[in-house]
């Protein structure tokens, strides 16, 4: 009897133990080891001291397999002069001059002067016919940007306007300046006249502007209705009034009222707020004798 109680002791104690282990879910009192996946990170530049139980983050590696080589700067290429330099009341013969050609002459705001020449045998690749103009062509968004200057214009004035000139190319630069020279002397023709390879008409970017009526361009184009409000407005289409008064020794040519050329609505704006010429825009103003 005395041994059967003890057996049935034991079970109850057994059963009593099994029962609470299984009820306390199998928790254990120790502490789980530590997975990386509960690991806290911390970065070092959060916090001064690294807290207990985290760890420091090592910082990311740069992928030195993205780093590309940079381009070569071009050497540049310059057009020889063909005599010592000579000028003509205040204005250089292009012909004297060491032409450095231009690596951009795709960029609307490329610098093209007695100095700066395109590529002998560049043609610009978008030329596009224009409206109320004489057969012009122009480079796609010039174009665009004359036949909204058109419609304002005439809103906004009640008068239109005629592209004169647009883009030109090798053979009619050549012409114009030959016809300047032998009409009204070579000192004229200087003052005016780009020689082929150095005219901004050969971006497709210049106008000649004239009051819609007119056959030519007219000298005081910029006191007309139509040319003052184009003064005052043709930023906004991204022109600029190329040859200034304020810019003639800059330039290196004469006033001409008619001739805006188009540089985008971004720097149009910054040179007119700014008084600037495209020269000083680039830090390239013509020096001229007197200067130095
Ligand atoms: N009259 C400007 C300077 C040209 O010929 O391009
Ligand atoms: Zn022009």
């Amino acid at each position: 009897m005395r041994r059967t109680t003890n057996r049935t002791f034991k079970f109850i104690s057994l059963l009593t133990i099994s029962v609470m282990f299984i009820s306390s879910g199998c928790q254990s009192q120790e502490p789980p080891e530590t997975t990386e996946e509960t690991r806290i990170v911390v970065p070092m530049e959060l916090s001064d001291k690294t807290p207990e139980g985290t760890f420091a983050v090592v910082t990311t590696e740069p992928d030195i397999t993205e780093l590309v080589t940079p381009e070569p700067t071009p050497t540049p290429e310059y057009i020889e002069p063909e005599f010592d330099e000579t000028w003509y009341n205040g204005f250089v013969d292009p012909r004297s001059i060491r032409a450095q050609i231009v690596d951009n002459p795709n960029d609307i705001t490329v610098l093209v002067n007695k100095y700066y020449a395109l590529p002998e045998d560049y043609v610009p690749e978008d030329l596009v016919p224009c409206s109320h103009s004489f057969d012009q062509q122009l480079r796609a968004d010039a174009a665009a940007a004359w036949e909204q200057l058109y419609t304002d214009c005439l809103a906004e004035t009640g008068e239109g306007i005629t592209l004169v000139s647009g883009y030109r190319d090798n053979w009619t630069q050549q012409y114009l300046f030959d016809r300047s020279r032998d009409k009204n002397g070579l000192a004229f023709a200087c003052k005016k006249n780009a020689i082929p390879g150095r005219s901004e008409h050969q971006l497709g970017l210049a106008m000649d502007i004239t009051p819609a009526g007119h056959d030519n361009i007219m000298d005081f184009f910029d006191e007309t209705t139509t040319g003052k409000w184009i003064c005052e407005n043709g930023h906004k289409y991204g022109l600029i009034h190329r040859y200034k008064e304020e810019y003639v020794y800059e330039t290196g040519y004469g006033v001409e009222g008619w001739h805006f050329r188009y540089v985008g609505v971004d720097l149009a704006t910054y040179l007119y707020e700014n008084h600037m010429s495209l020269e000083a825009y680039y830090g390239k103003q013509q020096v001229v004798p007197w200067d130095e």
